[in-house]
């Protein structure tokens, strides 16, 4: 799907990259996997010195041969770079996109998709999204940029609401943060094309190893590279891809016109993450399945949240449009305050940190921490209480983290217990 361009000055540059230019990985002429792509993405490129793995280009900006006749593709490093094409090329591929545009964080890759939209214009987005993006679209839509209605994409009836509100533009983000909510990609899209919305999907909880959303209809993807693709918590940076070139073009427009183009160094540092994320998502996966059960098994906890449950209420969807169940967990402490007081006290594996997806466990507490901007009624209408907790499972040794998590539950448990002795003390006095 594609908007009107309007009267843009919409200018042709490489930052529209294509997927994966010199990373055909194959020496036989039989195209490689997605995972051998990604591993050798822009290999051989280094003509002048034949280096195997790609250089670095730092340089803002690059000789021309005459006054207004360019040297080669580019001219300006926030207009395009040769880094950064590389990681959006490496990116559009392993989405299946036509391109890809690459910026400095998640929430500015969000920021120039919501550029499509423009006043009067209806962006239906769910209740529990990222707390970031909740709240830059409350902002927006409080200054007249556009309207913005929160909803719940997975209950009943949602895609009915949708169809009458005719939004301009459909946000996804599944699995949810931090309920790990599951909504039918393929159903919202099949919506979007019916009613001529984009159809948007953030991607960033799994990653493209795990879920790919173009596949199922969608039409942008947006992600916060800063988590899984990346991988190791050292850069903070965004990514948009298309699924056609109509789109790709307005959101390489915008990225350069806001001047948000992810940094060079921050490309070349996504591109190396990026090379063993298939790996690393191996070791995540097969770790957050052996913490589900740690937590499933335990009196300490009240619910757990992720979709490789059967009793999860998206399991059946999860389980036919992802290819994998995915590294992040939710789950609810018996106990409320006291019990995550003590639980975080007592964890060491887990660092208490807000993001997710890198190679280090962390722990984090969505009510004091990620959304903590959103105002208390929307968080307790998302579903979002004291007692949650969101898990980042890394790559550790999963016995270290198993023996972690069950050291902490019991901490946990003897807070709530000690309180309820108390509670019925009380009682008794009274
Ligand atoms: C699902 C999701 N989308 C977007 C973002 C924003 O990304 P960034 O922090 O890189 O701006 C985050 C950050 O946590 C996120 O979790």
């Amino acid at each position: 799907m594609s908007t009107s361009n309007g009267n843009r000055p919409f200018k042709s540059h490489p930052s529209r990259v294509r997927p994966a230019p010199g990373a055909a990985g194959g020496s036989a002429g039989t195209r490689a996997s997605r995972v051998t792509r990604t591993v050798r993405a822009g290999l051989g490129s280094d003509s002048p010195h034949r280096s195997v793995m790609p250089p670095i280009h730092l340089s803002s900006n690059y000789y021309f041969d005459a006054p207004g006749v360019q040297h080669g593709p580019y001219d300006y490093t926030r207009t395009a770079n040769p880094t950064r094409d590389l990681v959006a090329g490496a990116l559009a591929g392993l989405e299946g996109g036509c391109g890809a545009s690459v910026t400095s964080s998640g929430m500015s890759a969000i920021a120039v998709v919501t550029r499509l939209l423009s006043a009067g214009d209806l962006l239906m987005a769910p209740r529990d999204c990222y707390g970031g993006s909740h709240r830059l679209f409350s902002a927006e839509a409080a200054r007249g940029s556009y309207d913005v209605r929160f909803f719940d994409p997975w209950a009943r009836g949602a895609l009915e609401l949708a169809g009458a509100l005719r939004p301009r533009m459909i946000w996804l983000e599944t699995p949810s943060n931090p309920l790990l909510r599951i909504t039918d990609i393929a159903a919202w899209a099949r919506l979007a094309r019916d009613i001529g919305a984009i159809c948007v999907a953030d991607n960033t909880f799994l990653s493209p190893v795990n879920q790919r959303p173009l596949d199922l209809g969608a039409d942008l993807v947006v992600h916060s590279t800063t988590k899984f693709l990346n991988g190791h918590s050292d850069v903070v940076g965004g990514a948009v891809i298309a699924a056609d070139e109509g789109l790709l073009e307005e959101v390489a427009w915008w990225t350069n016109a806001m001047g948000v183009s992810g940094a060079p160094f921050d490309a070349y540092l996504t591109l190396r993450g990026l090379r063993t994320l298939h790996a690393r998502s191996r070791v995540h996966e097969e770790n957050a399945l052996r913490v589900v059960g740690v937590l499933a098994g335990s009196d300490a906890v009240a619910r757990v949240n992720h979709p490789s449950l059967p009793e999860h209420p998206g399991h059946e969807i999860a389980g036919r449009q992802q290819t994998g169940w995915g590294s992040l967990i939710s789950f609810e402490l018996r106990g409320g305050r006291a019990a995550v007081d003590a639980f975080v006290d007592g964890i060491r594996h887990f660092a208490l940190a807000e993001s997710l997806g890198g190679v280090e466990s962390l722990v984090s507490h969505p009510w004091t921490m990620t959304h903590a901007s959103i105002d208390e009624p929307a968080r307790v209408a998302a579903g979002i209480g004291e007692g949650l907790l969101r898990l980042s499972v890394g790559i550790e040794a999963a016995e270290d983290l198993e023996a972690d998590l069950r050291r902490a539950l019991e901490r946990a448990a003897r807070v709530r217990q000690a309180a309820g002795r108390e509670t019925v003390a009380a009682r008794g006095v009274a």
